[in-house]
């Protein structure tokens, strides 16, 4: 494995774990993935934690609820043929539309289950707004360790926001070097405001170096401040974060994506 692969394996379990601790007592919790705008990197981080998780041993349950672009069956290597639009307008029942992702390529016991976006529709704030978005992720919530959401970004659209009263909380993904300050503060305090508990930023793109090595892309996880956060230009700098380790769940050696993790087939444009 390159240096730059084994990089982003290690921040991806240091991410995981990070969140882990962040999480504390909270039982089966439903995470809201999101980001200020378009393009940070809400659906790589989704699939790769959800990867990362799933090999782990906890049992995951993806959910795509940003329903302007769907791309988490993209990542996680899934089809989007029926999901949660389906269910929630009673096209299809739920069974029928989750779909079990094997993690464990080499044959073992480690999978995920993965709620596709489904068919379009036309008026996606109204629909992910409606009680039925909030009992649907309860019911996944029940089946699972841990449900990760892939929504829209929080400033161009409501999608998330009317999502964060069905769910436990919310992590903020930042681009590193690219999304403003303000802008992150913007979206935080949107989230703040609609009461979505925010567990933590994860700062992506980092361009981290380590005793003199590049790692080149990567993942940063903290409850930073946006600005602390934009601050931050490397991976290490960014994870002391966590101030009850003890509630950490135990971790495996960390061989999340040894086998190359999941799938990187990428999104069509929006
Ligand atoms: N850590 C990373 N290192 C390198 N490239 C990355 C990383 N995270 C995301 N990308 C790339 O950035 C682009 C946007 O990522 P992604 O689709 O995950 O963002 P998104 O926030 O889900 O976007 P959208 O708002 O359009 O749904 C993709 O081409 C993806 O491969
Ligand atoms: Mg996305």
């Amino acid at each position: 494995m390159n240096r730059a692969a084994a990089g982003q394996r290690e921040a991806v379990r240091l991410l995981r774990s990070n969140l882990l601790v962040s999480l504390g007592d909270v039982q089966h919790p439903s995470v809201l993935i999101t980001s200020a705008v378009a393009g940070e990197g809400k659906t790589a981080t989704c699939g790769q934690l959800a990867w990362s998780l799933a090999y782990a041993g906890h049992r995951v349950v993806v959910i795509d609820l940003d329903l302007r672009h769907p791309a988490v069956h993209l990542a996680l290597g899934g089809h989007n043929d029926f999901g949660a639009t389906d269910v929630l307008l009673d096209k299809r029942p739920l069974a029928e539309c989750v779909q079990y992702i094997e993690v464990d390529r080499s044959g073992g016991k480690h999978g995920l289950y993965l709620l596709a976006t489904g068919s379009r529709v036309s008026n996606p704030t109204e629909l992910l707004g409606s009680r039925r978005t909030g009992v649907l992720i309860e019911a996944m919530r029940q089946q699972a360790d841990i449900v990760l959401i892939d929504t829209a970004p929080v400033l161009p659209v409501a999608d998330t926001l009317v999502v964060g009263p069905a769910v436990s909380g919310a992590i903020l993904v930042v681009e590193a070097h690219r999304t403003a300050t303000d802008t992150v503060q913007q979206a935080k305090n949107a989230l703040i405001r609609n009461q979505t508990r925010l567990f933590g930023i994860v700062l992506n793109k980092v361009q981290a170096s380590k005793g003199g090595h590049a790692y080149g892309h990567g993942y940063a996880y903290g409850s930073e401040t946006p600005a602390d956060a934009a601050l931050g230009d490397a991976v290490g700098g960014m994870l002391a974060e966590g101030d009850s380790p003890e509630n950490a769940r135990p971790e495996n050696d960390g061989a999340a994506n040894a086998r190359g993790g999941p799938p990187t087939r990428q999104p069509k444009p929006r």
